[in-house]
């Protein structure tokens, strides 16, 4: 459906996690020009997201929003033009309360006067946290149902990606206003962080009860967001590819969060893996869950539009395993075909199971399993995560 604003989940890069209130002209141009040349825009990377602390900390006399003066002399159009002359589409940070996070100007009753400020500076994405809203009086629902019309009203498409993990987006409607909501809270550089992030999206209420079957309330336009990407950031190489790949598996947004001007060829390889972004793109939105969890090994299912089916099979422990996958935890039967995603390699025809050797800690196998067309998984199967027989 061509009508939707994102039919797959957003891929693009947002200032926070690499700079937080860092952030200027320059170092955004920077930006701009490198998730080009690496390839990354090409990759489908698309939307260049500013957080928070762009602004200034008072409005103008008209009561609208203003760039800070010293990080932005230009303004924040100059910024917009920037990012959509290298064919990148420009996101911008705001919060419904009367501040942001940072203490800046919020937009709460100024919804209109800066959703308009924004279609006037060409944004396509807007972030809209909910930090210092409990003074608003309106429910979180009634507040993005506000800012969904005043985005309608502008005329001009924006995405409206819901920051507001505190307050179960999935369950009050979240998409009826944004295409995306947060699940977790702030994302930060250890894997045990990630962990718990893809938890709150894939864990099956192991975090809270209210957040069981998450994966339910994915599809185009309506996306589980556990966080933006800390790819880069993290300790080791293979901690970085196990949350790329749950990342991936979970349908989950791929805002990439490290300084992309400095990366190394391998965190730039893990970023552009063709066909791990592949599963987190395919075109059957279908977010991945979990089909088995015990003794710290986990195993992830996510239906592919091709009949085929992605598989991710982990050890959070610490001792060196073997991982075996059935085919009855994953509905498929007979031979089937195996590839590894990572290394873009078939690993040959399997009968019933599969078994991934010597696995040690953190590491992980992202697969792709069944002979395209020939697979036949409608949904989620309800398989229970505790079924290994
Ligand atoms: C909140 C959000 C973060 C970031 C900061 C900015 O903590 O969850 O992603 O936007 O605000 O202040």
């Amino acid at each position: 459906n061509s009508d939707y604003l994102t039919p797959t989940p957003p891929m693009g890069w947002n200032s926070w996690n690499a700079f937080e209130k860092d952030i200027d002209e320059k170092k955004i141009k920077e930006i701009a020009d490198v998730m080009v040349s690496s390839g990354m825009r090409d990759a489908g990377y698309k939307y260049l997201v500013l957080d928070d602390a762009w602004m200034a900390s008072e409005r103008n006399k008209k009561g609208e929003l203003v760039a800070d003066s010293i990080k932005f002399p230009n303004g924040m159009k100059a910024v917009g033009d920037y990012i959509h002359s290298k064919g990148l589409k420009y996101g911008i940070y705001q919060c419904r309360g009367y501040l942001t996070c940072q203490k800046l100007p919020g937009s709460f009753e100024h919804e209109q006067i800066d959703m308009n400020s924004f279609a006037k500076w060409g944004v396509d994405y807007i972030k809209l946290d909910a930090c210092y809203a409990a003074k608003n009086n309106r429910l979180s629902s009634e507040d993005f149902a506000i800012y969904h019309e005043a985005i309608l009203n502008t005329n001009r498409p924006m995405v409206l990606s819901i920051s507001d993990f505190g307050n179960g987006a999935w369950a009050w409607g979240g998409k009826n206003y944004g295409e995306l909501w947060r699940t977790s809270g702030d994302i930060y550089p250890r894997i045990g962080s990630v962990y718990h992030c893809a938890e709150t999206s894939g864990g099956n209420g192991t975090i809270h009860p209210a957040f069981n079957g998450l994966w339910q309330f994915a599809g185009p336009d309506s996306w589980n967001d556990p966080d933006m990407l800390q790819v880069g950031n993290l300790n080791t190489t293979d901690e970085d590819k196990v949350h790329f790949s749950l990342w991936s598996i979970l349908a989950a947004p791929l805002m990439a969060g490290n300084d992309l001007r400095s990366m190394s060829k391998d965190v730039k390889d893990i970023l552009l893996a063709p066909e791990v972004i592949a599963i987190n793109q395919d075109p059957r939105g279908h977010q991945g869950y979990r089909v088995f969890n015990k003794d710290s090994i986990e195993i992830y299912n996510k239906p592919l539009s091709d009949g085929t089916t992605a598989v991710l099979i982990l050890n959070k422990g610490q001792n060196k395993t073997d991982i075996i996958v059935k085919w009855n935890q994953i509905g498929l039967k007979g031979p089937q075909m195996v590839r590894d995603l990572w290394l873009q390699k078939d690993l040959g025809i399997y009968h019933g199971a599969f078994t991934g050797k010597n696995l040690g800690k953190h590491e992980h196998l992202l697969l792709k399993i069944g002979t395209k067309g020939q697979q036949l998984v409608e949904g989620p199967l309800p398989i229970p995560e505790e079924n290994y027989t």
